[in-house]
């Protein structure tokens, strides 16, 4: 049995203008040209291909950074087509990025509690309490004790900044 598809490219294009100078004719880059997929709740897609390719930008529309020239992208079978902006700051929520290198996205200054109160701060109305709860059993669900929300990122080890990345996530 297939699971639910939770993320589907449909025919993504990315053109960006390009400046040739003056007078001359407007010139595109063709980053993405029709890319197209499907993928299912639990399963991991990997792209894969050389410097240039288009990788990153697939991964800004995919992550509603951008949006595509052309195709469609639909998250839980919702097109994003014509969104406004308060709308894909709400569906913005669904998806998030995991950086390969939790130690440059992780803030040196702040406690990974701080860190992990932000996102909640930006997507959430909780109350204090119920963030700390949150952080709590987020932090327990990647591996991470509570109590030690009150460190800063360069204690843990790179595993356990990952999984904070992950908490964060
Ligand atoms: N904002 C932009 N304006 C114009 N061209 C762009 C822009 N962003 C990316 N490109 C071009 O689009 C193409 C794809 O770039 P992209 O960053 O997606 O490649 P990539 O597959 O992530 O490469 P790498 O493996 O080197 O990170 C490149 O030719 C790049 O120069
Ligand atoms: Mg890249």
């Amino acid at each position: 049995m297939s699971n639910k598809v939770v993320l589907k490219a449909d025919n993504l294009h990315k053109h960006y203008p390009v400046s040739q100078g003056l007078g001359k004719a407007k010139a595109y880059v063709k980053a993405l040209n029709g890319v197209s997929f499907e993928l299912e709740a639990g399963k991991t897609l990997a792209v894969v291909g050389e410097s240039g390719c288009g990788k990153s930008t697939l991964a800004r529309q995919l992550t509603l950074i951008e949006s595509p020239t052309h195709g469609e992208l639909f998250i839980n079978d919702e097109g994003t087509t014509g969104y406004s902006r308060k709308a894909l700051k709400e569906l913005r929520t669904e998806i998030q990025m995991v950086f390969q290198n939790p130690y440059g996205s992780l803030n040196p200054r702040h406690t990974i509690g701080y860190q992990l109160t932000e996102p909640l701060d930006i997507h959430t109305k909780l109350s204090k309490e119920e963030k700390r709860d949150k952080i709590n059993e987020m932090m327990r669900h990647v591996g991470l004790r509570p109590e030690h929300a009150g460190r800063y990122p360069h204690m843990f080890s790179g595993g356990q900044r990952q999984r904070i990345a992950l908490a964060r996530a």
